[in-house]
């Protein structure tokens, strides 16, 4: 195991009507004159939103509200919520939504304070201030809620880009699984996919001796491979909609990923794919995923054994075949919750791939021309994975 510090001081309030508490928690936390942030209308149409702004207003905190927040979110519109925060006083970010909300507030709440233009953060910039923010979570996917991470797509090029640091870890999440019995079947499947993913890029290490984490990616990949099937065949399953929900924060917060190096290979490949289709991310991470694992196996086919015997129920002895099926495993099992299997059922296009490959590898802000991670991937070898997806 290696060195590390892991600091998430993101406050949890989970379970039924939790959203009833908004105001008091955005109070707890300083916030006197709020941003309510929120996305294509799920939100209006449930009445979350109403009830969200009623806990505020209970507490007598002022708001405005900025919806319009789209799946693979936008550069266009935070530079409208920095606008609007900065002409409003605003002093805490409230995100009302999923991933692309919560990304695209953490980016508003840097973007207010910040002299510049907020796109810097998405070029390599750390973020060391932004505003607080605070979420309340209505679809188990990105770990968004409990992350320093944000990823925003700008317009001009559709690239799709990630900043960090710890200002961008919520000061609190709310976390109702009820709000998620709403979600269409592909938008819960995507999010299962996009958690088991969250786990794999960490299961992917070069480090040694990291049982712990080592077991607790098993167990939450064992768990969204018992929880899958059960909320796909009942959406209103309170349990299972729980377990994914809570799997899904821990899965991404990186308690699961400390003392040890990580991959982060499929989502690099992923995220062109996202920004030059507008495809939901886990659809994108499912097509991504086996490709990329069939093409970096035998950096070290013991490690794929042993996921594939763990939590595939694979038993053949010999590692490379074992290596194999488990990969075959995962692929039939995120197919079986109506994932896309290549480019065709994705809407991808195969004549994009040579410029998908050169966005990924010279596109991250250092011109490398390298995808590091579990193995360390040229342009030649990005195209080659986008192949096999086809
Ligand atoms: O916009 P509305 O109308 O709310 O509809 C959304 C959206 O169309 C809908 N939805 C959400 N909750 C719902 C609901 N519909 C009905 N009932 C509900 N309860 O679902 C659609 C997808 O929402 P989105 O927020 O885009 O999903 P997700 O949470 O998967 O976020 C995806 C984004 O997060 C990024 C992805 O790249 C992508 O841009 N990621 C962010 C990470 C992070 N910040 O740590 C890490 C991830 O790896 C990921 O890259
Ligand atoms: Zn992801």
């Amino acid at each position: 195991m290696e060195n590390f510090y892991f600091y998430a001081p993101t406050y949890f309030a989970f379970g039924k009507d939790m959203e009833s508490e908004a105001g008091r928690l955005v109070k707890r936390f300083g916030g006197s004159r709020v941003l309510i942030h929120y996305g294509g209308g799920s939100v209006v149409r449930s009445g979350l939103l109403d009830r969200v702004k009623a806990s505020l207003d209970k507490e007598g905190i002022g708001y405005v509200t900025l919806g319009g927040v789209k799946p693979n979110p936008r550069s266009g519109l935070v530079y409208e919520g920095i606008d609007l925060c900065r002409k409003e006083g605003v002093d805490f970010v409230l995100a009302v939504g999923g991933g692309s909300v919560i990304d695209s507030s953490k980016a508003i709440a840097a973007g207010t304070i910040y002299d510049g233009d907020f796109w810097d953060f998405y070029e390599g910039k750390p973020v060391e201030k932004a505003l607080p923010i605070g979420t309340v979570l209505t679809i188990a996917a990105a770990g968004s809620e409990g992350s320093p991470d944000s990823v925003i797509t700008k317009e001009e090029g559709n690239l799709k880009r990630g900043a960090s640091g710890e200002a961008y870890r919520p000061r609190f999440s709310i976390l109702n699984p009820a709000l998620t019995q709403t979600l269409p079947p592909h938008q819960t499947a995507a999010g299962i996919t996009d958690i088991i993913a969250h786990l794999y890029e960490r299961y992917l290490t070069n480090s040694t001796e990291v049982e712990v984490t080592d077991r607790l990616i098993e167990a939450l990949i064992m768990t969204m491979k018992y929880e899958g099937p059960r909320v796909i065949e009942d959406p209103n399953n309170y349990e299972a909609r729980a377990n994914i929900m809570w799997g899904g924060m821990v899965a991404h917060n990186n308690i699961c990923g400390v003392g040890r190096s990580q991959d982060w290979s499929s989502h690099a490949i992923e995220h062109e794919l996202s920004a030059e289709y507008d495809c939901a991310h886990g659809a994108g991470l499912a097509v991504t995923m086996p490709a990329v694992f069939k093409y970096t196996m035998h950096h070290d086919v013991k490690r794929f054994a042993t996921i594939a015997r763990r939590v595939w129920d694979v038993t053949q002895a010999d590692d490379e075949k074992a290596a194999l099926a488990g990969i075959e495993a995962l692929s039939s099992f995120l197919s079986s919750l109506g994932m896309p299997k290549n480019f065709a059922e994705l809407g991808a296009n195969e004549a994009d791939i040579e410029k998908m490959a050169e966005r990924a590898c010279y596109g991250d802000g250092n011109g490398s021309g390298y995808i590091y991670g579990f193995t360390k991937l040229s342009k030649e070898d990005v195209v080659n994975i986008y192949k096999m997806m086809v």
